[in-house]
């Protein structure tokens, strides 16, 4: 926008930090939109890639397979909860979630079954910007309204109440549409916490009620983890706070510690098994062109052999420390504040509150990016206590200064 600073130029990044052109350290208080989950550069991420840059930067996925391909997909079969052994790579979050929604309507034609051909999805939802993703978001709350002549229709449902309330009537009411509504095929939820959605937290228990219902009236359940995957909440995914074992699963974002796009639509063996067989009609048709790249591959894995018990208790460390910012709750324009895992938010009873806010961190050292009524900060897990001191005074202050 015209109206808009320029952006910032940046021309390298280091553990918490990023450095601008102009020679200034900022610290990423928001992990380039949560996905930096390691911090920059890591050197073990880095000479996994490069060592993969110099064997095989790429090769398509149709015909041939690699090793580090086969290993991510070995490493988060035995990672994932119940029977979620079946990976589908492609490079970005919002395509995830297309090849979910194709895999959910897919495994009904293929099952024989007629009709169920809707995916219903959340009030508040955020699944992605590309057409299919798109059609699944809140269409009035979301950033695309304007494309609502393009979209197929899907079945929106209400949203979770906050977290801490009583779902069970909200629960009944999801009942009454799954009873009467059939031609949905699946749910798709972001587990406990709506990302982009302004990060509403809603109620675990509300992850069993789903589960439950989708069994009930057989239909699929999709968690979609772009946002809550890789502990970005406390627990290492969003569904471990029910416990419940979706269906179809989305990663992307922390998947590669952030450093190279991938995504992976993770589906069981009862899904897998509607796909696999003869008629080469039951076949998935999807095939990006940089499907399960293996430079991301290797970045995964090397990501995900960072993941250990110390990085929970990092993200517990974080946590506490991120609770300071509840202080907050008593200031006039703040209307909630919310602290899960390595995830703060500042939420206020009008945008223009936070206008100016992003060039007033960088003057102090932090990146931040507000959006809507709400700042927020999803730091590294690794973000070292000085500098997350640092972001939680430089919010503060500017509701000092407010
Ligand atoms: C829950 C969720 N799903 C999907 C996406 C889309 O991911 P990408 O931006 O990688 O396409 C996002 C991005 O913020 C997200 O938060």
């Amino acid at each position: 926008m015209k109206s808009m600073p320029d952006p910032y130029h940046v021309v390298a990044g280091s553990g918490d930090r990023i450095k601008l052109a102009d020679g200034r350290w900022l610290i990423d208080a928001i992990s380039s939109w949560w996905c930096m989950i390691h911090g920059y550069a890591h050197p073990d991420i880095v000479a996994s890639m490069v060592d993969q840059v110099e064997r095989l930067p790429h090769v398509m996925l149709g015909g041939l397979v690699h090793d580090p391909a086969l290993q991510l997909a070995q490493t988060l079969a035995q990672w994932l909860p119940g029977r979620l052994n079946h990976v589908f790579y492609s490079d970005s979050g919002s395509v995830g979630v297309e090849v979910a929604i194709k895999m959910a309507i897919q495994y009904f034609i293929n099952s024989g079954v007629p009709g169920r051909n809707k995916i219903a999805f959340l009030t508040g939802a955020y699944h992605g910007d590309t057409t299919g993703a798109m059609s699944v978001c809140d269409p009035d709350d979301g950033m695309h309204q304007m494309f609502a002549s393009l979209l197929p229709v899907h079945r929106q449902l209400p949203r979770p109440p906050k977290l801490g309330v009583d779902a069970s009537e909200y629960l009944g009411r999801i009942e009454q549409i799954l009873m009467s509504d059939t031609s949905i095929a699946a749910i798709i939820i972001e587990p406990v916490m709506q990302g982009a959605g302004g990060f509403y937290l809603y109620d675990p228990s509300v992850l069993k009620g789903f589960r439950l219902l989708c069994d009930r009236f057989e239909i699929l359940l999709i968690a979609d983890e772009v946002a809550t995957g890789f502990g970005r909440l406390g627990r290492w995914f969003g569904v471990d706070f029910g416990p419940i074992v979706p269906d179809i699963m989305v990663l992307g974002k922390g998947l590669t510690g952030g450093h190279i796009g991938l995504a992976a639509t993770v589906a069981t063996d009862d899904v897998f098994d509607r796909f696999y067989t003869d008629n080469s009609r039951n076949a998935l048709m999807h095939g990006p062109t940089f499907m399960g790249n293996p430079i991301a591959c290797r970045a995964a894995l090397a990501s995900i052999n960072l993941l250990t018990n110390t990085t929970l208790i990092q993200i517990s460390a974080v946590e506490n420390q991120l609770r300071q910012l509840i202080e907050l709750n008593d200031l006039p324009h703040v209307t909630d504040v919310r602290v899960m895992g390595a995830l703060g938010v500042v939420e206020v009873n009008d945008p223009m509150v936070l206008d100016g806010l992003t060039a007033f961190a960088v003057d102090r050292g932090v990146w931040l990016r507000p959006f809507g009524t709400v700042v927020y900060t999803t730091p590294p897990f690794g973000i070292s206590q000085s500098n997350l001191q640092r972001v939680i005074d430089v919010i503060r202050e500017w509701f000092e200064h407010y």
